[in-house]
């Protein structure tokens, strides 16, 4: 708050009415991948607010979140761990289902890939129910892993299924418009 560079991120964002179906106003993150200075800004937000805290993980969330935790996860020295969606990782996978709007889809992540007591952060797009951030919590929690965060570009502050992201903190760039 009180971040000039915020205001630009907001407004780089384009939102798409009725997409992918009538009601949704999608949040489209690629128009702010093609302004470089709010792209970058966005990233070294989440770099400041990350690099001291000692995180050696940061897990991204199929798809949109790894376009945000690579360039994280090398400016603040950690690995960077893709959680999939089913049958997309060819090793051992440990899988969470989560429940979706109509259906449930699920998150995979590779064993080996985080060690028990690694302090990981959890990164992605947007966050709407907080159901795919909390599976994403749970696979990193089952191996032993500490989530110190979940980040998101955009997302309602007062995130609706905030009690779902089971008392991890989560941290929002801006909201949706
Ligand atoms: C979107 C978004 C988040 C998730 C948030 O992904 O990128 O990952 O939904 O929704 P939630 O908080 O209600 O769980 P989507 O399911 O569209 O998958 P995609 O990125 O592979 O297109």
């Amino acid at each position: 708050q009180g971040d000039p560079r915020l205001k630009a991120i907001s407004e780089a964002i384009r939102v798409v009415p009725h997409f992918p179906k009538p009601g949704i106003m999608f949040q489209d993150i690629t128009t702010l991948l093609l302004d470089h200075k709010a792209f970058k800004d966005a990233v070294d937000i989440f770099v400041d607010r990350y690099r001291d805290m000692d995180i050696s993980v940061v897990a991204g969330v199929e798809a949109r979140g790894f376009m945000f935790g690579p360039s994280i996860a090398l400016a603040i020295g950690a690995k960077f761990v893709p959680l999939r969606k089913p049958r997309k990782l060819p090793g051992e996978v440990i899988s969470e289902a989560y429940v979706l709007e109509y259906g449930t889809d699920c998150l995979e992540m590779h064993v080996g890939a985080v060690q028990p007591g690694e302090r990981a952060l959890v990164i992605d797009d947007l966050v709407a129910t907080g159901g795919t951030l909390c599976a994403a919590i749970r696979l990193l929690e089952r191996v032993g892993a500490q989530v110190v965060e979940c980040a998101c570009v955009v997302g309602l502050r007062e995130v609706k299924g905030q009690h779902r992201l089971n008392g991890k903190p989560l941290y929002i760039l801006v909201e949706p418009r």
